[in-house]
């Protein structure tokens, strides 16, 4: 018989997977589908946390009549208003009028911007409690995370922590809920730094607040409910813990993304050169990102996994290559830190592209390694040994002891 999947004996999974759209945010890939994740409490007071897109509303109130077997929705918690969550909630409300809808002060700005919503409404702060019967909530604001009126919500008696899209990944439930019951969880895990690189991306500093604020509420966790992709259970939460940790502080692995732009594969022919120059002075992780080619989301996953960035782009105009100048605009925005970081390029009559991007690395504040190199025409055997040097260079610079 057919069975709405659980997180406890009370709380319902009614999430929705999307497998139709094209790109989240209209950006992002999305090879394998997305889940907007929505959880239903039964209880005296029956409780709904978050709603989802409202292209899956009728499914999503379909699995609500199933569980609800007609009683009413007496609260929706909202942890998070962007639409993929929120979507859904101006619906919600003309089908139970009566619902309560709990959030923070900015949550309730949106609420009336997005639906229209002024009343009805119950106000928390952090640390404030609500109970419905046999479960006892408190909220633990995460503002920035990545919106400001983001929140997270726990469940004192089952140990439940929902936490909007903090812990979410890509990726579609392919019949399977909790970490714990996948074959393997790096795939999610995968997902997750993709999501995290491209939704959550700059606001890391306010990720490291959410975490402290978690524990020092010291909670105890058994099922941590994200907005998107799995449960995490305590067998994989302290891997995808770890993993938030480093990304929001901006921690890299020693490896280097070599991100580049060629119209006709002479700037190309360095990036190519630069490669085989780091793997001979022992990296091992090297990745080549032709920016026409790569998927964004995957060249930014990857900037936020490797510590060492190197970017090649023909001149263009006088200008950088378009297509570089909008994937280094996309690095700008996030604000990411504490790169070591280097620059090629190519020209024909006027060169342009290293003179601008040599000064990436000041706005960013990151160290500039070696010296810049620049190609002209296809004159490779020109700047071959210089190349090489760079990518020598970048890769003393990256097994040097840190201290
Ligand atoms: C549309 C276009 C605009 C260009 N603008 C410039 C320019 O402003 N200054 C310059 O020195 N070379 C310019 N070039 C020449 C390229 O920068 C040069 O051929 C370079 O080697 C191309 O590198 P690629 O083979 O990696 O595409 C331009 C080339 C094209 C196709
Ligand atoms: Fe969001
Ligand atoms: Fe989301």
């Amino acid at each position: 018989m057919y069975q709405v999947p659980q997180i406890t004996d009370s709380i319902y999974y009614v999430g929705v997977n999307d497998r139709m759209k094209a790109l989240f945010e209209n950006m992002w890939s999305l090879p394998q589908g997305v889940a907007y994740n929505a959880y239903l409490i039964v209880d005296e007071q029956t409780t709904l946390i978050d709603t989802v897109d409202v292209c899956y509303s009728d499914i999503f109130f379909h699995k609500l009549d199933l569980i609800l077997q007609g009683r009413p929705l007496d609260y929706l918690i909202i942890n998070h208003m962007e639409p993929d969550h929120g979507g859904s909630i101006g619906l919600l409300r003309k089908r139970y009028p009566e619902l309560k809808i709990v959030g923070n002060k900015k949550t309730f700005e949106m609420l009336r911007g997005f639906h229209g919503i002024t009343e009805g409404l119950h106000e928390v702060k952090n640390g404030d409690a609500l109970s419905i019967g046999g479960h006892e909530f408190s909220f633990l604001m995460a503002p920035m995370v990545h919106w400001p009126e983001v929140m997270f919500t726990y469940e004192q008696r089952k140990r439940v922590l929902f936490t909007a899209d903090a812990f979410g990944s890509f990726g579609a439930l392919d019949g399977i809920l909790r970490d714990s019951e996948l074959g393997d969880r790096s795939a999610y895990l995968r997902e997750m730094e993709r999501y995290y690189a491209c939704v959550i991306g700059k606001y890391g500093p306010f990720v490291q607040k959410a975490l402290a604020n978690m524990d020092k509420q010291g909670l105890a966790i058994d099922h941590l409910c994200p907005a998107h992709g799995v449960v995490w259970t305590p067998e994989g939460f302290g891997e995808a813990r770890r993993l938030y940790d480093r990304l929001s502080r901006f921690e890299a692995e020693d490896g280097v993304v070599i991100l580049y732009g060629s119209m006709y594969g002479n700037t190309e022919q360095l990036a190519d050169v630069i490669a085989q120059s780091l793997s001979a002075a022992g990296i091992k992780r090297i990745v080549c990102h032709n920016v026409s080619k790569s998927d964004p989301s995957a060249i930014l996953a990857d900037i936020f996994r490797y510590r060492g960035l190197i970017i090649g782009s023909p001149t263009y105009c006088g200008e950088l290559f378009t297509p570089i100048a909008n994937l280094m605009n996309l690095i700008r925005i996030r604000d990411v830190k504490d790169r070591l970081y280097t620059a090629f390029g190519s020209y024909t009559w006027a060169p342009a592209a290293v003179k601008k991007l040599i000064p990436f690395a000041e706005e960013m504040k990151w160290e500039f390694v070696g010296e810049a190199v620049e190609l002209k025409m296809s004159e490779l055997s020109s700047v071959l040994d210089l190349s090489w040097a760079l990518g020598q260079a970048m890769a003393a610079r990256l097994l040097a002891p840190k201290g």
